[in-house]
């Protein structure tokens, strides 16, 4: 497949651009509710710097990996908990049959939401940010594990550990009291309650497929009422357990104290380590070519998470 959207400009109003998705404010629906469109692009990003070679496909894929989860929440009305999405029809759109053809498989149009500004991060594994943590100080975000654990160990039982969401550069772990401090006790509550039930829930779907989704990372938002306020209703935004949210591993593969291979990333991480070992790239923007081989190999990881996971 060589068709692929790197960047969009479409003549809608509210244009924002993420690391990977571009969004676009709507007309609000028949039912006067506002709305969102959020555009996956073939753009992927590593070590927090997009590369600027296209990753065809991978929008769609992780679209559809999106959806699918979010179709699952559905059949689940016992984690009380709803998404954010009310259509995926770019025949929704109103921009040219062209432009519309170039967003199918693309697209969610949201609920447009007051996004609630604390990453909602569960962790069953200890990789990542939170090994590091643990190495300094046996914790993380506060929470105190047990003494002795490997790199990417099994944790007892799944943690939640809240992180700022940064305007720029990296987000940073913080405790549950400081993100209680950020938007309140009570909604941090719900939020956390939320995220350990979606996490514990997906997290056994996915092992009985094959992958270990090790930790994830969700989006909140509160609805907004017909002036434009936010209201006490609150969604699950964004994408959601997807391999750009999450680190899944092959569980096939998995070996405790040491890194674990990502099940997406692994061979473009792996290139763009060569380069900084070789002095040609220092992890700043901008990021190198990636070769093609690379592409493939990469798509078809993300392929393989879709397929494992709902085929
Ligand atoms: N329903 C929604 N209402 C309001 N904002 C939303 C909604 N769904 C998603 N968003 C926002 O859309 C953006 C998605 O773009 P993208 O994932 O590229 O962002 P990013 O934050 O740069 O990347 P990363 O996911 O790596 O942090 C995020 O800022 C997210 O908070
Ligand atoms: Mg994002």
């Amino acid at each position: 497949m060589s068709d692929f959207v790197y960047r969009t400009d479409l003549p809608l109003p509210g244009r924002r651009q993420g690391k990977v998705r571009d969004l676009y404010e709507l007309p609000p629906d028949p039912a006067g509710r506002s709305r969102l469109l959020i555009i996956a692009t073939d753009r992927l990003s590593a070590y927090d710097v997009v590369m600027p070679t296209p990753f065809p496909g991978k929008g769609r894929l992780l679209t559809a990996i999106s959806m699918k989860w979010f179709r699952w929440i559905e059949s689940r009305p016992a984690l009380g908990l709803k998404h954010h999405v009310l259509s995926t029809d770019p025949a929704d759109v109103p921009v040219t049959p062209g432009q519309q053809t170039s967003l199918v498989g693309r697209i969610m149009i949201g609920r447009h939401t007051k996004v609630v500004p604390i990453e909602c991060v569960a962790r069953g594994y200890i990789a990542g940010s939170g090994w590091k943590e643990y190495q300094k100080t046996g914790m993380v975000c506060g929470i105190p594990l047990s003494k002795g654990l490997r790199q990417c160990d099994r944790l007892h039982e799944p943690i939640f550990t809240p992180a700022t969401k940064a305007e720029v550069g990296h987000d940073e772990n913080i405790t549950f009291e400081q993100a209680c401090g950020i938007v309140g006790e009570r909604l941090m509550s719900r939020l956390r309650k939320w995220t350990l039930d979606l996490y514990a829930a997906a997290h056994d779907y996915a092992y009985r497929r094959g992958i270990i989704i090790a930790d994830t990372k969700f989006e909140f938002g509160h609805v907004l009422d017909g002036g434009g306020r936010p209201t006490d209703e609150v969604l699950l935004i964004d994408e959601a357990l997807t391999p750009d949210s999450s680190r899944f591993w092959p569980l096939d593969r998995y070996e405790p104290g040491r890194d674990q291979e990502s099940f997406d990333k692994q061979y473009v991480r792996n290139h763009l380590e060569t380069l900084v070992s070789a002095g040609r790239w220092d992890k700043t923007p901008p990021g190198p070519e990636i070769p093609q081989d690379i592409v493939k190999n990469t798509i078809a990881k993300y392929q393989e998470a879709h397929d494992r996971l709902f085929a």
